[in-house]
């Protein structure tokens, strides 16, 4: 007897849909097609759309340390109402996740407030070479390479020490994403920017030009080449930048990347009418580049969408100061309904938004074949959705500590109607269901032999 039959459905998976029921049992997916027999709970999908639940690669949950901002608890809240069963959650918390004993403390405070599964990243420093095998052996994800500065000051490793932590994770078989910005120039344009008197909020634009992540995704890319571990570029925001991983690719590199969608949404204009509250790192950039990264997924050379979900209080956000501004915003909530207005508007196919928030995002960590589809023998994750619903954000709604949010008031067509995490509810129509009862993703380690 199953445990539960999802009926009158459309599966979607990278391949192509299909009307088909889907059986669960024991918290996975054990049959696809009809007839599939009895089962304790029924679940009627007539009319919507099976996804595999959205995997974030990127979200930013400030537990520990940072909880003003936002804690495990409404962040985990905002992704399983959003559709996203599973997280990844960057290292720069406080204290940053530079060592195994950290890891280990990091998961003991967020792991009983989980209401979606999730992975932990660890950080690279310029000196915790010798804690990365411990944080691989505790459960890591991977490890956050931070070229360039952003929010928690966490100071940028050599590129000496860069390639040895390359070396390190191409042994471990684990992936290095790096946030690829030259951190001496951008340092430098701000110095330059500041002493100009500058203080409008696309000031924060010119202290990062595309050139400088054009430079450190070539950098990053060169050692990663020779030391042969996977490396992912976070938040890809520039046409040089996709350049310069397409042609990486071309020489063999084991490189990935991902786009945020809010780059793919959002254009410089956004500067004069949201102010600083769009200041992202790396920034929201010219209509060019939005078009490069639309592109860039129309050719399946960007490998994922994720949020790079980044709360900050209320207080921090109305900072009227460029340099002074916190960069980041929420948007792991309002991912899936952005993505399917797009999906509506004819931009993306849903196999599409599949691949590059689902399958393309387990494949890039190794959480691949338990995460990221509804083949059989995956954890039973998976989002309902009615492509026709409409709505409209707004940040009222939204289950973040703090819900300000650049989409405010943008109509959405396309909404997740309820998300199911290893097969039970855990959000139906905008609410939450349950007690916490996310669990740690191990990633499957994917060992290559170095040059
Ligand atoms: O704007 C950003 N905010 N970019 C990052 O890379 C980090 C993030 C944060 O943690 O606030
Ligand atoms: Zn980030």
């Amino acid at each position: 007897m199953l445990d539960m039959l999802v009926s009158g459905g459309t599966i979607v998976s990278p391949r192509g849909r299909v009307r088909a029921d889907l059986g669960v049992k024991n918290g996975r997916v054990v049959s696809v097609g009809e007839d599939l027999g009895e089962a304790r709970e029924h679940v009627d999908a007539a009319g919507l759309h099976v996804l595999p639940g959205l995997i974030d690669v990127h979200v930013h949950f400030r537990d520990p340390g940072m909880t003003a901002k936002e804690d495990f608890g409404s962040g985990s809240t905002a992704a399983a109402v959003g559709g996203v069963t599973t997280v990844f959650d960057m290292p720069n918390t406080d204290p940053p996740v530079s060592t195994a004993e950290r890891w280990r403390a990091k998961y003991e405070v967020v792991a009983p407030k989980a209401r979606v599964d999730f992975g932990l990243y660890g950080v690279v420093t310029q000196d915790n070479g010798a804690e990365l095998t411990a944080m691989a052996d505790e459960g890591a994800m991977g490890f956050k390479l931070f070229m360039g500065q952003t929010t928690g000051d966490n100071p940028c490793p050599d590129d000496g020490v860069i390639f040895a932590a390359f070396r390190t994770a191409a042994t471990l078989g684990l992936t290095i994403g790096a946030h690829a910005e030259n951190n001496a120039v951008l340092q430098l344009l701000k110095r330059e920017l500041r002493a100009a008197g500058r203080t409008d909020p696309r000031a924060h634009l010119e202290s990062r030009p595309a050139f400088i992540e054009a430079e450190a995704v070539s950098r990053a890319a060169t050692l990663a080449a020779a030391a042969g571990n996977h490396l992912h570029i976070h938040h890809l925001s520039t046409r040089e930048g996709l350049q310069r991983v397409v042609q990486a690719r071309a020489l063999g590199t084991r490189i990935s990347c991902e786009a945020l969608i809010g780059h793919l949404l959002l254009d410089d204009a956004a500067y004069e009418s949201q102010g600083n509250l769009v200041q992202l790192n790396p920034p929201i950039r010219p209509a060019e580049h939005v078009q490069a990264l639309w592109e860039g997924i129309a050719a399946r050379t960007i490998d994922c969408i994720a949020t790079d979900h980044a709360p900050h209080t209320g207080e921090e956000q109305a900072c009227t100061d460029v340099w002074s501004a916190v960069g980041g915003f929420i948007g792991v909530e309002t991912l899936l309904p952005l993505l399917l207005t797009q999906v509506a508007a004819g931009r993306l196919e849903l196999e599409q938004l599949v691949q590059l928030t689902s399958a393309g995002p387990a494949a890039i960590y190794g959480a691949s074949p338990q995460k990221g589809s509804l083949d059989l023998g995956a954890d039973a994750d998976f989002v309902l959705v009615d492509t026709q619903r409409t709505a409209v954000i707004s940040g009222q709604q939204l289950h973040s500590a703090h819900p300000v949010t650049p989409y405010e008031g943008w109509q959405a067509t396309g909404m997740p109607v309820a998300t199911y995490l290893r097969g039970q509810c855990v959000a139906r129509d905008g609410v939450p269901v349950g007690d916490p009862r996310g669990r740690l993703v191990k990633p499957r380690r994917v060992h290559r032999a170095t040059a």
